[in-house]
């Protein structure tokens, strides 16, 4: 199972509200600049979205490959890459389907896009095509947020703000809202986000749910899925993994067999 399709298609309605929403986060860029860096080319990112790294990586002359499951993200990617005239290789797919004929020396999954892989067998049948992308001496790098208690048992009337940005469709200033409730037994984290620009009427709401990896789920699931955790940072600027950190990233490589 994965995030509903249709939940995915309202998630991701327009490209331009998602680089809008998040224009200031931009931290992640340098951790995977150094990880490409010590790791080699060429570079696939799986779940790249509107390209908001896989664009900056290419301007520094990455060779990279964008994957993504949904248009209207890839449609930003496009017209952003070529306003700046760069080869980039666009491709709409599910990241737990695809075939591209190439093998890469570092796979991406970064921000957290795990989590729209809601079981064991999506899981496993991402980690498979990465397997079969992977050089033998290649990284496979996924980022995804420690699961923090006192989000997920938030109290659900309430609504918790997440940000602003102008409509780019010129209809004032848009703020995003959040709240959200925890399915213990599935591990899914329901979350709706709220966006309102003042005008009720033009409120729009997503309704998503995001998987819950917690941290020793994730390394096992890696683990006997054929990979072998060389690094876990619970920060960009490379600090460990401990319990209070915010991110689990993982720099994994091929255990040699399963
Ligand atoms: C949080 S965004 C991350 C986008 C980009 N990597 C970034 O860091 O800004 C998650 C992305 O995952 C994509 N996605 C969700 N499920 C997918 C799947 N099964 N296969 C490929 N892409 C998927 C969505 O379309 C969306 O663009």
């Amino acid at each position: 199972m994965h995030t509903k399709p249709s939940d995915i298609d309202n998630m991701y309605w327009d490209g331009r509200h998602y680089d809008l929403d998040n224009k200031d986060f931009v931290e992640d860029i340098p951790f995977y600049i150094r990880q490409i860096a010590r790791h080699g080319l060429p570079v696939l990112e799986l779940a790249c979205g509107t390209g908001r790294i896989t664009i900056p990586l290419a301007e520094k002359g990455i060779d990279i490959t964008g994957l993504d499951i949904t248009e209207p993200m890839l449609a930003q990617a496009r017209v952003k890459a070529a306003t700046k005239q760069l080869d980039i290789t666009w491709i709409k797919a599910d990241c737990r389907k695809f075939t591209v004929h190439r093998t890469f020396k570092v796979i991406l999954f970064p921000f957290n896009s795990i989590g729209h892989l809601h079981d064991r067998e999506s899981v496993e049948q991402c980690f498979a095509r990465v397997r079969e992308h992977l050089a033998d001496d290649g990284r496979f790098i996924i980022d995804m947020y420690n699961p923090d208690l006192r989000i997920l048992t938030r109290d659900p009337t309430k609504y918790y703000p997440l940000g602003e940005y102008p409509d780019p469709d010129g209809h004032g200033q848009i703020k995003v809202f959040e709240n959200n409730t925890y399915d213990g037994k599935k591990q899914i984290n329901q979350i709706t986000w709220y966006y309102r620009n003042g005008r009720q009427e033009n409120e729009r709401t997503v309704r998503w749910g995001s998987r819950i990896y917690y941290p020793q789920e994730l390394d096992t699931l890696l683990h006997y899925n054929g990979f072998t955790i060389e690094e876990k940072y619970g920060f960009y600027d490379e600090r460990p993994f401990t319990a209070m950190a915010p991110k689990q990233l993982i720099v994994c490589r091929k255990s040699p067999s399963l």
